[in-house]
């Protein structure tokens, strides 16, 4: 059968900016908290390799434009890194920063790749995270006055923002399950940082639509639709209800329709967590929504009715209203340890479609990370990842019956195109369509995947 997209479909891949670029000697960058929390503890990061490495961005901007063009993108996301365009997180500019993002925009405009920016991925500047990060109300107003510094730089070129890439997880990794510094376990804060994160989002939509600069804005969300165990027991139902609610809803319902999901709302008051909310801030919040939404999808989480006893040892956990299910047979990734689940990107993209207004929206994550890829290089060196060709065409699939049922998806973007250093688990699973080896500066090679997606990109489909 042949699978055609829409004219003009995005082809291409994500990434960020504290993943790719690295570090280096007069670049000016701050701290943030992953160079912070390696220092401390670079025994929990795989193999001790920090965000110092990553794959040279920064050094090889022009090498990897050239390579996407290569592999048939039309458009890229990555992120700004705020510890590196504000050394501090609020004050002074650093101008070697500002240069840097500048060659690699119009370097991806001048072959053709339509640059998308994020402002946040996971990468709290140091000095801000001293006065508790996203805990403090302050960080908000830090951060949009950052937001609007890149609006005023790089705006009058980047067309596609987008205020944060998956806010949920540093509210469940610094504050929640412990795999984000500061790893705290404390769930009045967790509802703090979210609650944070949605009106920092709110407020840089605002300022952006102020500024009239011609483009759009919008966020980046992990949508991992919640699946009961059993669709007709009412007790898995609502368990399932409540995941959602906590991981999807609480930034889908604020950023697309402007406000937080009742159940959220009721459980927060019950457990007397409610975030400070200042007069004012309900309205920000139900006024700047966004233009355009990023769905990063990667695995579904199977929920059942809680079973097991709360766990006395912490306060409060979202787990304490379900329980995850371990669905027998289900297909995995064995690697990232993921279901791997096609359907659930159609499940995403027909609720998008029915109850948050068809808004535009597309794939802007999804891809599948694997351990010792070296073993499936070929005579000619290149890396023949046959399980990603399957991976992203099955994806696809789905993603194009969803547009044909009238979903508004405007484009896909894999995770990711080079190598790259992906937080505690460093280099161990590797997402890219390109290799990149660490041993050997940084060396990339296009993978058999990456040839496939240019074919893919430049008929707008494929027939299988
Ligand atoms: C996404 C993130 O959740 O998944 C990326 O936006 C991340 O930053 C990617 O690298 C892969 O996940 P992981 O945990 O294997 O690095």
């Amino acid at each position: 059968m042949k699978y055609t997209f829409p004219k003009d479909f995005w082809w291409g891949s994500s990434a960020s900016g504290p993943q790719t670029e690295g570090r280096f000697t007069g670049d000016g960058k701050g701290e943030n908290i992953w160079d912070y929390w390696y220092e401390l503890e670079p025994e929990k990061f795989f193999d001790q390799v920090g965000p110092d490495k990553t794959s040279r961005v920064y050094e090889k901007y022009q090498e990897d434009v050239q390579l996407m063009k290569q592999i048939g993108h039309n458009s890229f996301r990555t992120s700004i890194q705020w510890s590196r365009l504000i050394p501090n997180g609020t004050g002074t500019v650093n101008q070697a920063a500002v240069d840097f993002y500048n060659h690699y925009i119009d370097e991806l405009l001048a072959n053709g790749i339509e640059p998308f920016f994020n402002l946040y991925h996971f990468d709290m500047p140091l000095a801000l995270q001293e006065k508790g990060g996203w805990t403090n109300r302050e960080t908000v107003d830090a951060y949009v006055t950052y937001a609007k510094t890149c609006f005023e730089l790089f705006g009058d070129r980047v067309k596609k923002w987008f205020t944060h890439n998956e806010p949920i997880v540093p509210v469940e990794g610094g504050y929640l399950y412990q795999f984000h510094y500061p790893n705290h376990v404390i769930m009045e804060e967790a509802v703090a940082v979210g609650y944070h994160e949605n009106l920092a989002s709110a407020k840089a939509i605002q300022s952006y639509h102020e500024m009239d600069l011609d483009g759009e804005i919008g966020i980046i969300l992990n949508l991992t639709p919640s699946y009961p165990r059993d669709e007709n027991n009412p007790e898995d139902v609502k368990a399932a209800q409540m995941a959602d609610a906590f991981f999807n809803r609480s930034f889908l319902d604020p950023a697309v329709k402007g406000e937080f999901p009742e159940e959220l709302m009721t459980v927060i008051k019950e457990l007397d967590i409610v975030p400070e909310i200042q007069e004012g801030d309900l309205a920000i919040i139900k006024n700047n929504t966004v233009d355009l939404l990023g769905i990063n999808y990667y695995q579904p989480r199977r929920i059942k009715a809680k079973e097991t006893p709360i766990d006395p040892s912490h306060g409060p956990m979202p787990d304490d209203y379900f329980d995850y299910y371990d669905m027998p047979d289900k297909k995995i990734n064995p690697y990232r340890g993921w279901e791997i689940y096609e359907k659930g990107i159609y499940d995403i993209l027909t609720n998008v479609r029915e109850d948050y207004g068809n808004i535009r929206c597309f794939i802007s994550e999804n891809g599948m990370g694997v351990e010792g890829e070296e073993r499936y290089i070929n005579e000619d060196g290149q890396i023949d990842d046959d399980y990603r060709i399957e991976f992203v065409t099955e994806h696809l699939k789905y993603v194009h019956q969803a547009i044909q049922e009238g979903t508004n998806c405007l484009g896909y973007h894999m995770w990711t195109c080079m190598d790259n250093w992906s937080w505690t688990n460093a280099y161990k699973n590797r997402y890219g369509f390109i290799s990149v080896d660490i041993k050997n500066e940084g060396k990339r090679t296009i993978k058999k995947s990456g040839h496939w997606f240019k074919t893919v990109a430049e008929n707008n489909g494929f027939i299988d």
